[in-house]
């Protein structure tokens, strides 16, 4: 057969897509599945039987990242992957991640039912903990997978009740028997839904991303002194959650003074003792920045960081700022970026240029091997959301694309 006019099965991803929606289900059609609960194991129980019923070949390392791979022709030759993540977010939608790993796995069902012969082996997978939302920093395994994050740190990382990483990767059962460490991969894609508004507002289905933005995360602690809300004087009071709100006004006027393509988001705070007549004592806040431009992030931080501690000195307050991530800019291989580009064309879509401003496992392997990615339509721009939404006919486009691009660099000598 000519595999130029092979197709995926679109109803088979979307039962797919479907059946992991239901483990973690939320009241408003979300899910919330993080990063080694009940719920993430039970999604990654499915998702390895399906494999076995391919015959893949499975291996899962000792961050919990599962491969599943189907020979080549010519097995010692490195493999093409391709995936993504089955956490998700508190409350997050039913496409973040899965669409990648379903895709993925449409794709080895695909040339497996159809006998499609490939010269190298490919390779399907689901990497643990990208989210970052119960264990920080994000694309944990990746990293590790990738040698830019060391395994103990990982290892170490605690939710927050105080469980740390390794314990629930252990009680879910899914800390492997094989070292995550790298090997060779000919050729990475990750398939995922945009999480942004530029491809609908564009009226495009496939987005082909030229990198990823910096990534950088800090956690800012705050210690100021708790006291009676009634007798203690204003002038007296030493309010961390006062010093944090001020904190979080200048983190988020920083993309306005400085331009550019800088985002900065505070989305998590924790206040002690949170009581209605205590003075706040301490305080704790996220801090989310992200440009294409890694010198332009560093000169924001050059602004900001040292702004906070102002505010903490004009408060009496201690400021203890963490650094717990930081990624730079991800720009793609550029042949890789072209073979998803002509694919899509050959297919008959009008490809769109774009950036991606959401991170991605793609952005640790990119690190250590040839890298791009494709993105479908989220509608609305709404994603990290229980309404995230992509119509089934535009997951199916994506991996259509997804399936040429797998081919030709599994094809390639
Ligand atoms: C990953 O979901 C991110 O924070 O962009
Ligand atoms: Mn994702
Ligand atoms: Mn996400």
């Amino acid at each position: 057969m000519d595999v130029a006019n092979l197709r995926i099965n679109g109803n088979r991803l979307q039962q797919s897509l479907e059946e992991m929606a239901k483990i973690g289900a939320t009241s408003r059609g979300g899910v919330t599945r993080l990063a080694l609960s009940d719920e993430d194991k039970q999604a990654r129980d499915l998702f390895v039987k399906w494999l076995k019923e391919i015959d893949c070949e499975i291996t899962i390392d000792d961050m919990g990242s599962i491969f599943g791979t189907l020979p080549g022709s010519e097995n010692n030759l490195p493999s093409v992957m391709s995936g993504s993540h089955i956490d998700s977010q508190p409350r997050g939608g039913r496409f973040d991640g899965i669409l990648g790993v379903m895709g993925a796995l449409e794709i080895l069902r695909t040339i497996r039912e159809n006998n499609i012969q490939i010269n190298r082996p490919v390779t399907a997978v689901a990497w643990t903990n990208e989210e970052g939302t119960r264990f920080s920093p994000a694309m944990i395994a990746s990293g590790v997978w990738a040698g830019s994050l060391k395994k103990d740190y990982a290892y170490n990382r605690t939710d927050p009740d105080g469980k740390r990483f390794e314990g629930e990767l252990i009680r879910i059962g899914y800390k492997g028997p094989s070292p995550a460490k790298r090997w060779p991969v000919h050729a990475y894609y990750e398939y995922h839904i945009e999480q942004g508004p530029v491809l609908e507002s564009k009226n495009r289905i496939i987005g082909v991303p030229k990198g990823i933005v910096n990534l950088n995360w800090y956690d800012i602690y705050i210690e100021g002194e708790s006291n009676q809300a009634g007798p203690t004087p204003m002038v007296n009071r030493h309010d961390s959650l006062v010093a944090a709100s001020e904190m979080i006004i200048a983190a988020n006027e920083i993309p306005n003074k400085f331009g550019g393509d800088l985002v900065t988001t505070v989305g998590r705070i924790d206040n002690e003792p949170n009581s209605v007549n205590i003075i706040p004592g301490q305080t704790h806040f996220t801090f989310d920045i992200r440009s294409w431009n890694d010198g332009l992030t560093q000169r924001a931080l050059d602004n900001l960081l040292p702004l906070f501690k102002d505010i903490a000195d004009k408060r009496g307050c201690i400021v203890r700022i963490e650094e717990t991530w930081r990624v730079k800019h991800s720009p793609f291989d550029p042949k890789l970026v072209r073979i998803v580009n002509d694919s899509a064309i050959k297919l008959g879509f009008d490809p769109l240029e774009m950036t991606s401003g959401a991170g991605h496992d793609a952005a640790y392997i990119n690190q250590v091997a040839p890298t791009a990615m494709i993105f479908v339509p989220s509608i609305g721009g709404r994603s990290h959301v229980e309404i995230e939404n992509t119509t089934w006919e535009d997951c199916k486009a994506g991996a259509d694309v997804l399936l040429q691009c797998m081919l030709q660099s599994a094809n390639e000598a």
